[in-house]
């Protein structure tokens, strides 16, 4: 089978640390590059966090290019109390065996399609920041890629940020705000946070199944993700943590994991007391839709791929 030709934005916190693995070490993504920007972490972290992470897919050769270290307008607001204070649950993980390239994100993100237009598929982990920037260079950007995924917003108005915006959008609702100005459905897809509400929680059943699969790759997933799972149990009330990344990546990857989808014209709020919230506009006068919703994904599917992906010994 043909692997799916990636570049992967991300604000590398555990989360993403998983999604990274999917897309690097199972079989399915061939990822050429990964950009960084600042998010869940400062950037210098959430670079070094996606350098560990391609190094326990098994793909410590994946060029890591660091990019924005502040949204756009605003102060960075990072999610640390999520994700603990190094992004990756605080468990002393060591410094990676290789560095970050010097090409800055944006260049990359702009410099990859136009190599090989219409080829590679972008997925976006973080805020949107990199993109948005890009953006405002190449205007015509989005349309240069196969695709662009995004885990990005809450469809359904419940936040995880605050009561009706999720992080991504909400850290940089400038950029969100760009890049739903630029999109089209055919080019770009949403899985927002209410996706991974319903579809993608780690139970605690789910968290043993991880824990005892053994592999390195189960026990760097399992572990990374431990603050997480205390803050979603303290804050979320779901029964267990959530993987937002990895089911954005894995509808990516293997887009018939989609059950419900929806074409909609999507802004975003960037007064205070709504910032970043999602404006999805359903009414018959609407304008054209500019994105497509995921709204739910096929749960059993998804951690299928992720248990397997984690169950390979690696390379
Ligand atoms: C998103 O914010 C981050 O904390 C996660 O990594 C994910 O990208 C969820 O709202
Ligand atoms: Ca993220």
């Amino acid at each position: 089978m043909r692997l799916l030709p990636l570049i992967v934005d991300t604000d590398t916190g555990s989360d993403d640390a998983v999604a990274l693995l999917l897309a690097a070490a199972g079989g399915l993504g061939d990822v050429r590059a990964v950009t960084t920007v600042a998010g869940n972490v400062p950037l210098a972290t959430g670079t070094r966090n996606a350098l560990i992470s391609l190094q326990a897919a098994g793909r410590g050769d994946v060029p890591v290019h660091p990019g924005c270290e502040r949204p756009m307008t605003r102060p960075l607001s990072t999610a640390q109390q999520v994700h603990g204070h190094d992004g990756m649950g605080d468990i002393g993980l060591p410094d990676p065996e290789r560095a970050a390239r010097p090409e800055h994100a944006v260049d990359v993100l702009l410099d990859h399609p136009r190599r090989h237009p219409g080829e590679l598929t972008l997925v976006t982990l973080g805020p949107l920041t990199n993109l948005a920037v890009a953006l405002l260079r190449d205007r015509d950007l989005l349309g240069r890629y196969r695709h662009v995924y995004c885990m990005a917003g809450a469809a359904d108005m419940h936040g995880n940020i605050s009561a009706t915006a999720e992080f991504n959008v909400w850290a940089d609702p400038e950029a969100a705000r760009v890049v739903l100005e630029r999109a089209t459905p055919e080019q770009v897809t949403w899985i927002g946070w209410d996706a991974s509400r319903k579809d993608a929680v780690m139970t605690p059943a789910d968290q043993l199944r991880l824990e005892q699969l053994g592999t390195p790759m189960a026990t760097f997933a399992h572990r990374v993700n431990r603050t997480v799972a205390e803050w979603a149990r303290d804050v979320t009330g779901l029964a267990g943590y959530d993987l937002p990344d990895p089911l954005a990546m894995a509808v990516a990857l293997r887009p018939e994991l989609v059950l419900e989808q929806e074409r909609a014209h999507v802004g975003v709020s960037l007064a205070d007391d709504t910032r970043g919230q999602l404006i999805v506009d359903r009414r018959r006068s609407a304008p054209a839709p500019n994105v497509t919703l995921v709204r739910r994904v096929d749960e059993h599917g998804f951690k299928e791929l992720l248990f397997n992906t984690c169950a390979l010994e690696g390379q």
